[in-house]
């Protein structure tokens, strides 16, 4: 008969009560405080070259995420359709996130390497040359507007302050690796791939004279999806680092 007083004394029962809770509560947030972070890391994620973030400040400022998703859910018609389901280290460097759940058009997490650039060129500035029953809406501008990566400097250095691991050398030698990356013949290829492993490298927009908002949208997209190498990937733990 230990708990006829709570039963009897609802003062009593609510203090109880609170205790309980704050048993519970205390179990599930205080390890919170002592593990560094709550996103597995998994190999071959790495910040975004200075090209591609470039091209993501683009899709952000163009809206994309309105009619595109980047998240792949862990259903099945998802994982037939798209691949892979997307793992939350896969976004650690988005600064906003692009999940979202509008999806007038397709998800866009593991679009790299699906088309090739010049199919994304064409269907970038008119998307009903490649699509005819698209309803996607063309971005003729981005061919034409060069990239203005004059503050690209500062970009990277504030991301590192939010978290995004880039070192000294990557923001020193952030102006050079965009010029390297949309000529495949330049000197600066190999010192951008060490620093960037897997970085896609080639004249995206098809113009050779200018780095355009084209050039760093495209490569952008080539690039979704395509870090975490799935063939070797298990999520039971030993591909985590
Ligand atoms: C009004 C909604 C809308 C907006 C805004 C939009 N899209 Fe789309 N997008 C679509 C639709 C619908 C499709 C499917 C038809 C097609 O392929 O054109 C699509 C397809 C795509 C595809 C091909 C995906 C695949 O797997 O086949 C890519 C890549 C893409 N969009 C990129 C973009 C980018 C980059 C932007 C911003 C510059 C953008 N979209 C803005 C609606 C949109």
């Amino acid at each position: 008969m230990t708990h006829e007083p709570f039963e009897k004394n609802s003062i009593i029962l609510l203090i109880g009560i609170l205790i309980m809770v704050s048993i519970g509560g205390l179990v599930q947030i205080a390890p919170l405080f002592w593990v560094d972070s709550t996103i597995e890391k998994v190999k071959g994620m790495r910040p975004y070259t200075p090209l591609e973030q470039a091209g993501r400040d683009i899709y952000v400022r163009e809206g994309c995420y309105t009619c595109h998703s980047q998240m792949i859910r862990t259903l099945r018609d998802e994982v037939e359709r798209y691949g892979h389901y997307s793992l939350a280290a896969e976004s650690m460097y988005d600064h906003p996130f692009q999940w979202g759940s509008k999806r007038t058009g397709p998800d866009l997490a593991r679009v790299g390497g699906k088309y090739s650039d010049a199919w994304q060129r064409e269907h970038l500035i008119n998307p009903r040359s490649v699509v005819p029953e698209s309803i996607m809406p063309g971005y003729p501008w981005l061919a034409k507007s060069k990239l203005d990566y004059s503050k690209v400097t500062k970009n990277l250095s504030t991301l590192r302050l939010v978290g995004v691991p880039y070192s000294d050398e990557m923001i020193a030698a952030a102006k050079a690796d965009i010029e390297a990356q949309v000529n495949p013949d330049s000197k600066g290829v190999k010192a951008l791939l060490a620093r960037y492993p897997k970085a896609k490298v080639g004249n995206f927009d098809g113009n050779a004279a200018d780095v355009t908002e084209l050039d760093a949208v495209i490569a952008y997209l080539q690039m979704l999806g395509t870090l975490v190498d799935f063939a070797s990937f298990d999520a039971s733990g030993p591909n985590l680092r």
